[in-house]
């Protein structure tokens, strides 16, 4: 039997290639765009058109102007006018002028100078995090590097408190189920468990928010509600959109690219040597990363008009679905796609997305991923991955282990 658009596509749903989307990528990638939801779905996976698309003004981030998305909002609207909640998961999913004036607020605070201000504090944290796996012989990638870092920077910059992470870890985690194609149509007992954790999260930036108007400091949590208090530039409701944002974009992801980095370097022993007896190769390595294995595998916009992609029409109202992670190894721009070679110029990856949602954390999570990944390259003497521990989140979209052991002879002291 041939494989149609329609199998390969919702092959990818399936856990079990949670492991090995890439053949599937390449196989929509090869056949072009294609329709699904009669006609309401356009989905994409060469980098030319998703690129093209990312930077397209015609483009919305706004879900609300989706055909699809605007039946299973409308509650949340409503509750966001009665002024309870946030009306978004932020301004991700906003197009200007609201997304133009809440970027140029946050952005102060993500300028290149600030964050490499926070390489010591960065570095601090991972040898920290090392020193505690040196008795154990062991490391349990996730758990012990790659989530700790980035909640650490995140709440730390947020002025969010570090001990309350255990009460935003499943929160957060079930939100960006959100994120995975077609979850606007998904079952009612996702939608709900979406919305409850949007709910909780929302109550307790609420919360936070009162306490820290009593006790304003150097955080960008303090800045934000200065902002608000000072005039009309973000409400309440934006304050806490924003928050839940940053919060979440700031650490699922990276989480997902330090643990998809310690992989592809331990099945590329070549590559780790290589890296090991020339650290100059960290960035490099980070942006070979972020191409071979995406930790955001795709993003979506509405057509806010009829817009024609090889084959198909995607109507007003339609939804785009740009697979980023097929983008990433799309022959026309990646020689020989599916060798992880940190040494090649990496650096047209579409893992930030382009165009004026281009991910503010970027340089962020490049800094968070280099010192972590050069320190495992350095320090950790002769790891060896357990392959049989490897388990896969189930997410689709935020894709990255769940579990990854690596033991090792020794932890060198730097
Ligand atoms: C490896 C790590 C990361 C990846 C792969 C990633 C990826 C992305 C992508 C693909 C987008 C654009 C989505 C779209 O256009 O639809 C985005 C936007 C965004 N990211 Fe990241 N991100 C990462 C880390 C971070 C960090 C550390 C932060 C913050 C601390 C962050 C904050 C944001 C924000 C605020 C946006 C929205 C930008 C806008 O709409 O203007 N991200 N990210």
């Amino acid at each position: 039997m041939t494989a149609t658009h329609q199998d390969e596509f919702e092959a990818l749903f399936d856990p079990a290639n949670r492991a090995h989307p890439y053949q599937l990528y390449a196989a929509l990638r090869e056949r072009g765009p294609f329709s699904r939801l009669n006609g309401l779905v356009g989905v994409v996976g060469d980098h030319d058109t998703c690129s093209r698309l990312l930077r397209d003004p015609s483009m919305s981030s706004d879900r609300m102007h989706s055909l699809i998305g605007r039946a299973n909002n409308s509650d949340a609207a409503a509750t966001a006018e009665e002024g309870k909640r946030a009306p978004t998961v932020g301004f991700l999913s906003m197009d200007p002028p609201d997304h133009t004036r809440l970027r140029r607020l946050v952005s102060k605070a993500f300028t290149a100078k600030v964050i490499a201000e926070l390489r010591p504090t960065i570095q601090g944290i991972v040898d920290e995090l090392v020193a505690g796996v040196v008795e154990d012989g062991r490391l349990d990638v996730v758990p012990q590097l790659a989530y700790p870092l980035p909640v650490r920077i995140i709440s730390g910059l947020l002025g969010v408190p570090i001990a309350d992470h255990h009460r935003f870890e499943d929160w957060s985690r079930r939100l960006v189920r959100g994120l995975d194609p077609m979850a606007a149509l998904g079952s009612k007992e996702e939608l709900a468990s979406i919305e409850s954790a949007r709910d909780d999260l929302s109550e307790y930036f609420f919360d936070l928010i009162a306490r820290r108007r009593a006790d304003l400091g150097e955080d960008l949590l303090s800045k934000l509600v200065l902002a608000e208090e000072q005039g009309d530039a973000l409400t309440e409701a934006e304050l806490v959109a924003t928050c839940i944002l940053l919060l979440v974009a700031g650490h699922e992801t990276t989480a997902n690219l330090i643990a998809n980095g310690v992989l592809a370097l331990l099945r590329h022993p070549d590559q780790l040597a290589a890296l090991r007896a020339n650290p100059a190769l960290i960035d490099g390595t980070v942006d070979e990363i972020l191409r071979y294995d995406s930790p955001v595998q795709l993003t979506t916009r509405v057509a806010t008009e009829p817009t024609t992609l090889g084959s198909i029409t995607v109507p007003t109202g339609g939804v785009v679905l740009m697979m980023l992670a097929a983008a990433n190894r799309d022959p026309a721009v990646f020689a020989d796609p599916d060798r992880f070679d940190i040494t090649r110029d990496a650096r047209k990856h579409l893992s930030f997305a382009a165009g004026a949602h281009f991910c503010l954390g970027a340089p962020l999570a490049r800094l968070e991923a280099s010192v972590a990944l050069s320190v495992f390259a350095r320090r950790i003497v002769n790891p060896v991955l357990a392959e049989d521990s490897l388990r896969y989140r189930e997410h689709i979209n935020l894709r990255g282990p769940e579990q990854l052991i690596v033991s090792f002879d020794q932890v060198l002291n730097s």
